[in-house]
């Protein structure tokens, strides 16, 4: 929405929350999002024609479009528990626009959603409609955490699902025109409702499945001795398969990925395909193998215990220029190594302190835990270092430094395959990465 602003001076754009403590940190100078750019794009238009507030009812009732982007997360109650979207916070936006609103409206769906939710939110409004008349879009998003700027700024594609009726067309004509404003036209790609929510979680299903594929085949380089990296490259220049999403990884995490394949393969399941949900659901098996895999080989390298040894974990976000966790594989292999008492210090440039304690389960005097200012310090008299995120400064640490303040012998784990081993290896480290043998 603040790219949309700062894009599109003639339209001011509101956002609204029922969260008073979240419109107050998008009021303040401490945004509650740490993403690399943002902060300009806000300060810009905030006050100008960008506006955060919590009178929704004003912002319905003024809005001639209004996108919904409430969260859908995995349900976890009921029907469906574990892998079916929990549509509660959509239904509950779609009942406040039909009470609400005076006028015609059009209603754009951003949040991530099954596909035919559009049909819900659509009946909802339409039973309640009182002679007004509401259009549904379908809108998804496709930006990726740490690069959402320069995602935004020139996307690959925007896609607009909408119904092929003439008022459903109108609908989708508007919203074009909000992003042609700075997205190439043909970069504007418009659809039915149904093809625009399926391509959301399609789009992710596809490349988690890529980042599952090439873990797969890094636990075979391990065990033969190729180099997954050298395997990404050379098929990667297969322009039928291309370079990108191949980066053989700890496992990979953020909000979307794994939700969205569990909602593709619930969907799959109530619509009587369960070969399709199975092959779908093989993407997160892989994944949870991946995580796992990587504790193992770290504890029967440091010969078979790490109980009451000091490890090193570098990075907890799910990936660089973040501070988000959700799934991030640092919640996984941190457990499993509390599991086996290990002691960890943990460092990452932007994640809170409060964030890990939450996502560990763990109280602030967990003495298994402690939480570092920096790589040095995390690092003093470990065991062994865990990379779990790409960040670019554990690339320039002082590893020499490291290695003289850490036990003999010292381990060093690259989660993300950023380091180089050979020069590590070098120093003295007892160094590994992913899928290489
Ligand atoms: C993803 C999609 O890319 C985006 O289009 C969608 O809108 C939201 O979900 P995001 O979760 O922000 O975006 O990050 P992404 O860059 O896709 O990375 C997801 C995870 O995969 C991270 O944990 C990352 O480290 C991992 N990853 C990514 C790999 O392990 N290897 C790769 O080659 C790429």
């Amino acid at each position: 929405m603040a790219m949309i602003a700062h894009k599109c001076k003639d339209h001011t754009v509101t956002v609204v929350d029922i969260n008073q403590a979240r419109i107050d940190a998008w009021n303040s100078d401490t945004l509650p999002v740490y993403e690399p750019g943002l902060d300009e794009i806000v300060q810009g238009a905030r006050g100008t024609n960008l506006f955060f507030s919590t009178d929704v009812d004003t912002a319905i009732r003024e809005a001639e479009m209004i996108f919904l982007s409430v969260n859908t997360p995995t349900k976890t109650y009921g029907v469906g528990a574990g892998r079916a979207a929990d549509l509660r916070y959509i239904e509950k936006c779609a009942r406040k626009i039909a009470e609400v609103a005076e006028d015609d409206k059009i209603v754009v769906e951003k949040s991530t959603l099954p596909v035919r939710t559009a049909e819900s939110v659509k009946r909802i409004l339409e039973s309640n409609s009182n002679g007004r008349q509401f259009q549904i879009l379908s809108n998804p998003e496709f930006l990726a955490e740490g690069t959402a700027m320069a995602d935004l700024e020139a996307p690959d594609r925007v896609l607009i699902g909408g119904d092929q009726t003439p008022e459903g067309k109108a609908a989708i004509q508007k919203l074009v025109d909000v992003y042609a404003t700075w997205v190439p036209r043909e970069r504007v790609l418009t659809t039915n409702l149904w093809s625009s929510e399926l391509s959301k979680l399609t789009a992710n299903a596809f490349l988690a499945q890529r980042i599952s594929s090439i873990n797969a085949i890094s636990a075979l380089c391990e065990a033969t001795g190729a180099n997954v990296d050298e395997v990404a490259h050379a098929i990667g220049t297969d322009s039928r398969i291309g370079p990108k999403f191949l980066k053989s990884s700890v496992g990979f995490g953020g909000s979307c990925f794994q939700k969205d394949i569990l909602n593709l393969v619930y969907l799959c399941e109530h619509f009587g395909l369960p070969e399709v949900a199975a092959y779908w659901n093989s993407v997160i098996e892989m994944n949870d193998y991946q995580k796992h895999r990587f504790c193992r080989r770290v504890i029967s390298s440091m010969f078979n215990t790490v109980s009451d040894k000091k490890i090193a974990v570098l990075g907890f976000a799910f990936k660089k220029d973040t501070n988000d966790t959700r799934e991030s594989a640092a919640i996984y292999i941190c457990k499993d190594l509390l599991e086996e008492q290990a002691n960890i210090a943990i460092y990452d440039p932007k994640v809170e302190v409060a964030q890990i304690q939450r996502d560990l389960e763990i109280d602030a005097d967990n003495k298994y835990v402690t939480y570092c200012e920096s790589a040095m310090e995390a690092t003093k008299d470990a065991h062994a270092i865990l990379v779990l995120t790409e960040w670019d400064e554990f690339k320039a640490l002082d590893y020499k430094k490291i290695y003289e303040q850490m036990q003999l012998p010292a381990f060093l784990f690259d989660g993300r395959n950023i380091l180089d081993l050979e020069a590590l290896a070098e120093i003295g480290f007892e160094a590994s990465g992913i899928g290489k043998g």
